[in-house]
């Protein structure tokens, strides 16, 4: 067993005059003297000044960017600015040498697109390694919100048979040899031969599962992968994403919204509370990005000062029918700044959604009750008969980052919506036992993970907040 001290316990708790060891990589190294060693414990390095007559020229000139170093020695107070620890080096050990002239990642600015080709290295930036701490710290966040507060985590299953959403953008998994599959008389694939004996897909949502847990447990969730085959190719879209999916009996649709909206603020908080030098790394980044930006061009807000805003906010409350109002009454749309006309009964587009956010009410909007035509069957049908008991929550820059509803627990109104949108009641009729055995009102939600991530680290694209991305054309690694 290699024996150190993580270079986060050191700067938390500088124990002065110590002998230590400490392992990690070069992220510079200045004056052929001083290395900022970093061990991904956390955002700030440990400043390790190397000692000439303790360690030879060889191994010197081995100390190289993202090379990696083992080092002993003793903390001392730092004189120079930006520390108030360094380590005095007794022994240097290079565990990792590096050849920059072959080494993709360069001391100097690279291109998101260049760094994502190179997915295997990217971590070891300032910037993946705070993106991917605060995603951490975020999942772990998670699972404490909803063990604090009395919830189930329960695992769903990532292969099935059934299209939850209804919108056909499913992933099939077969164990056929695709050039020779079984076929039926009519000449169909006979799916009745495939390993499971039927067709199967990977999950787009564990939500018609979650239910199950929710009718027996009261208060569940689940945080898995989903996979969608939906070819948008957005800064705000992957085919393989994680997704959080509270379910919840006894709850309706403004219990929904109440829990969501606590549930993201709870989030924002706690990073606010745990990754304050990743933030600040994150929000100066920014800041350094848009320098060089005209004035309209630029965020409004900085990063801190925006996670601060959603925090200390109220979400705005609306119907999608007020939003349609507001979309055709605006200015934005009165001069026709928007690509999409708000047509009532079709879906916001994301340019909606922000207009929304960021001009008409500057906060985080909860948009309730959209027509029953461009929502899934299992939503519960409202008094009108014509909109359902569904809700967006919208963020700013990414638009929709949480949907949810009520679920329609009443069999005759579930069986009739089925029918009437093609989906298998006979499929799914362990879902319409639900309803038949003691069923109750329940509502959940589904927070897009990577959305989240993607608001809390200000980057600019969800292929950046994910290790590493599934999209049309992209499976690398
Ligand atoms: O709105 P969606 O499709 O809702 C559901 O899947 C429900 N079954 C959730 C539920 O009620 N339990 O997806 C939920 C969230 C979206 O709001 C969005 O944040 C995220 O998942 N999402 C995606 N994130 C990344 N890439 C994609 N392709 C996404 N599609 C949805
Ligand atoms: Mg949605």
């Amino acid at each position: 067993m290699m024996s150190r001290i993580e270079v986060a316990k050191v700067l938390a708790d500088p124990k002065i005059g110590e002998q230590v060891t400490v392992m990690g990589w070069v992220r510079a190294f200045r004056s052929n003297r001083f290395i900022a060693l970093n061990d991904g414990s956390g955002m700030d390095n440990l400043q390790v000044v190397v000692d000439f007559e303790k360690t030879d020229e060889a191994t010197r000139n081995r100390i190289k960017y993202h090379a990696c170093v083992k080092a002993t020695g003793v903390l001392v107070e730092s004189q120079g600015a930006g520390q108030s620890v360094e380590l005095q080096a007794d022994e240097i050990e290079i565990l990792g040498d590096i050849n920059l002239d072959t080494y993709p990642i360069q001391p100097k600015k690279m291109s998101m697109e260049f760094l994502r080709e190179n997915a295997h290295l990217r971590m070891r930036t300032n910037t993946f390694s705070a993106v991917f701490r605060i995603r951490h710290a975020v999942a772990f966040a998670i699972h404490k919100y909803f063990n604090d507060n009395g919830y189930y985590y329960m695992h769903t299953p990532i292969i099935t048979g059934s299209d939850a959403e209804g919108a056909g953008e499913m992933f099939r998994v077969t164990a056929f040899d695709p050039a020779s599959p079984p076929r039926t008389e009519t000449g169909e694939v006979d799916y009745k031969e495939d390993f499971f004996g039927k067709a199967t897909n990977l999950t787009v949502s564990g939500q018609l599962q979650a239910e199950i847990g929710a009718m027996a447990l009261g208060k569940v969730y689940t945080f898995g992968p989903t996979f969608r085959a939906e070819n948008s190719n957005t800064s705000r879209h992957l085919a393989e994403f994680w997704m959080i999916e509270p379910e919840v009996a006894f709850c309706d649709i403004h219990g929904d919204m109440d829990l969501a909206e606590d549930f993201v603020q709870y989030l924002i908080r706690y990073v606010l509370e745990h990754n304050r030098a990743d933030l600040e790394f994150l929000d100066k980044r920014i800041q350094d990005e848009e320098k060089n930006l005209p004035t309209d061009k630029r965020r409004p807000m900085g990063l801190i000062e925006m996670l601060r805003f959603v925090v200390d906010n109220e979400f705005e409350r609306i119907t999608y029918t007020q939003a349609i109002h507001l979309l055709r009454d605006s200015k934005d749309f009165k001069k026709g700044r928007f690509e999409f006309e708000p047509v009532m009964g079709k879906d916001l587009q994301a340019e909606h959604e922000r207009y929304l956010v960021e001009k008409k009410f500057k906060k985080p909007v909860i948009v309730r009750d959209y027509p029953k035509g461009i929502k899934a069957f299992y939503m519960r049908m409202n008094d009108d008969n014509e909109t359902v008991a569904a809700m967006d929550v919208l963020f700013p820059y990414i638009g929709e980052v949480i949907g949810g509803s009520q679920r329609e627990e009443r069999l005759d109104k579930l069986v009739e919506r089925m029918e009437q949108m093609d989906v298998s009641t006979e499929e799914l009729s362990w879902y319409l036992d639900l309803r038949k055995f003691g069923g109750a009102p329940h509502a959940g939600f589904g927070l897009g993970f990577e959305r989240i991530i993607l608001f809390i680290t200000g980057m600019g694209n969800i292929r950046d907040v994910i290790p590493f991305p599934r999209t049309p054309g992209n499976a690398e690694f």
